[in-house]
């Protein structure tokens, strides 16, 4: 867990908005099966993996994983899977900025398959209403108030055009009109890799995007729908008055996270790299 910190910490210093991806590339390896580091699987001639897929394009902190990994087997090989190593990084991550500490249950092993097609029903489409998350996180055991508090993990980072364009034409009733001008231009000059951040202060993990959710100031549609859905809106409520209950209610969620859909004689393996799945011994 050192080694782990360290890194990570050397990372975030250099590069604050790692720590966003750090976060993210945990949520999309937690969805898509379990959590078993598939999303860090490379492609390989006959098959397009996880991170290949639309969903996963703008990934990102991959490198960081791999230099945990490579000072972890020369110090103790075989030892910690990269199933650990990403839970770990997300954690020291959150924490590095500003957010609250967890703990991460390690033991998880690392899976040997990844295909990109597993990801088009299993992550959540920045379209969705709160019903539909809802029910997506419902799936895998998440209530509403996990559900809610989990989103709030877009404290962090940049959503990129096409993501939160369909919003500026079609939901201008619950969109801050200065906010969308100011997207709108965002777009308009840089294009498709254009981006924008979730809130204000997009490197600081605070309770700040949800104030800006009831300000109409959220940056996707599925950010958007917590406020304006009475299903939600007294969560993002309480989230925006009282940081301290929103980082309670993040770790909660993060915990039942680590654990998604772990059925008893879930096995795996100790992968050596994290991007390539175990030559067999035989
Ligand atoms: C509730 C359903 C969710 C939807 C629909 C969603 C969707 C998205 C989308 C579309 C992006 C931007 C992709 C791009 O345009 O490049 C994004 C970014 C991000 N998401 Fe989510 N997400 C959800 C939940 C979560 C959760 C549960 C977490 C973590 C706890 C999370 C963490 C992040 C972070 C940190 C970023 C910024 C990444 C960066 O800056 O590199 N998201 N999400």
């Amino acid at each position: 867990e050192y080694i782990v910190r360290n890194i990570v910490g050397e990372a975030v210093m250099g590069d604050p908005t790692l720590a966003a991806g750090l976060l993210r590339l945990h949520f999309h390896d937690c969805f898509v099966q379990v959590r078993d580091a598939s999303v860090l699987l490379d492609s390989t001639p006959g098959s397009k993996a996880e991170k290949d897929a639309l969903a996963n394009k703008s990934l990102r902190g991959f490198e960081v994983i791999d230099k945990i990994k490579d000072t972890l087997e020369a110090q103790c090989p075989g030892v910690v899977t990269c199933a650990d190593i990403l839970a770990l990084a997300a954690r020291d991550a959150v924490l590095m900025v500003g957010g609250p500490y967890y703990d991460v249950p390690q033991g998880r092993r690392d899976g040997r398959r990844s295909v990109d097609t597993d990801t088009l029903t299993a992550l959540p489409s920045p379209f969705l209403n709160a019903s539909a998350l809802i029910t997506l996180f419902g799936t895998h055991g998440f209530n509403v108030q996990d559900m809610v508090a989990l989103s709030g993990g877009h404290t962090l980072g940049v959503a990129h055009c096409p993501s939160f364009t369909p919003r500026l034409k079609f939901e201008a009733s619950t969109l801050d009109a200065g906010f969308a001008s100011s997207l709108a231009a965002t777009c308009s000059k840089g294009g498709d890799s254009a981006s924008a951040t979730f809130d204000r202060t997009s490197t600081a993990f605070d309770g700040v995007y949800f104030k800006e959710l009831q300000q109409r100031r959220g940056l996707l549609s599925s950010d958007q729908t917590l406020y304006e859905s009475p299903e939600t809106q007294r969560l993002v409520n309480m989230f925006a008055m009282n940081q301290g209950y929103f980082f309670y209610a993040f770790t909660q969620g993060m915990g039942k996270m680590g654990q998604i859909d772990l059925k008893e004689g879930d096995r795996g393996e100790v992968r050596k790299s994290c991007r390539v799945v175990n030559k067999p011994s035989w």
